[in-house]
């Protein structure tokens, strides 16, 4: 069953907790939380702080995607705060075994993320440590960007990769989904549809969710 989620970038942050209600209870399957910091890309977004504050707001398993530099500083906090999936960009893990063991570590399922622009071949050993494998559509930094039509190979690539594994993990995919491109997606393998613009830029945000659901189903 492919799985959708939300990202709150795009919502209406002054009703947070009713934004979120309101896709959980479209049948959303994760939360995605986008965490900016600045510096490795150019938008500052949330801490744990906000993660903590919608925690006992939700069911939704907290999906927390960060885009930041030096991010094993805060996976504990991030993990204490709720987070149930660590996404963790490869460009910013010179460890980056040693961060997924981290992730672990802490409790939470560990996820690689990698840009457009970095290969594949940069998860091959790290595969026995990661849970979900977050394949960039867009340049991140933004919400409401152009889905990049190159990366759909990239996904059946990462699919071939997976194949050799025992363990279940996850292909998932963010930016520029919409009803079109996550039909694509999942055709070339993905699992998971990260939607932000797509779901809380409409005013129904229910039958946002409803209608990426039948696109892909
Ligand atoms: C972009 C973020 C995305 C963003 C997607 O850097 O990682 O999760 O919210 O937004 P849309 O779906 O509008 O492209
Ligand atoms: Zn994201």
């Amino acid at each position: 069953m492919k799985k959708i989620a939300p990202s709150i970038l795009s919502a209406d942050f002054s009703k947070l907790a009713a934004e979120v209600a309101e896709v959980e209870q479209a049948g959303a399957d994760y939360l995605h939380i986008d965490v900016m910091d600045g510096h490795f890309v150019p938008n500052v977004t949330f801490g744990p702080n906000v993660i903590q504050s919608l925690r006992p707001c939700t069911r939704l398993p907290l999906d927390v995607h960060l885009m930041m530099t030096n991010p094993e500083n805060y996976i504990e906090a991030f993990a204490k705060a709720g987070a149930d999936i660590i996404s963790v960009h490869a460009e910013t893990c010179p460890h980056l075994h040693r961060v997924l063991q981290l992730i672990h570590t802490s409790g939470a399922r560990a996820g690689v993320v990698l840009n457009p622009a970095t290969p594949v071949s940069a998860l091959e050993y790290v595969m026995d440590s990661t849970d979900l494998i977050l394949i960039m559509t867009v340049n991140p930094g933004f919400g409401g960007q152009t889905f990049i039509p190159g990366m759909i190979d990239k996904i059946r690539q990462t699919r071939d990769l997976i194949a050799n594994q025992s363990r279940p993990i996850e292909i998932e995919v963010d930016g520029g989904i919409n009803g079109e491109t996550a039909k694509s997606c999942a055709d070339a393998g993905a699992d998971v549809f990260v939607a932000g613009s797509f779901i809380f830029g409409k005013k129904d945000r229910a039958q946002a969710v409803q209608s990426l659901r039948s696109a892909l189903s």
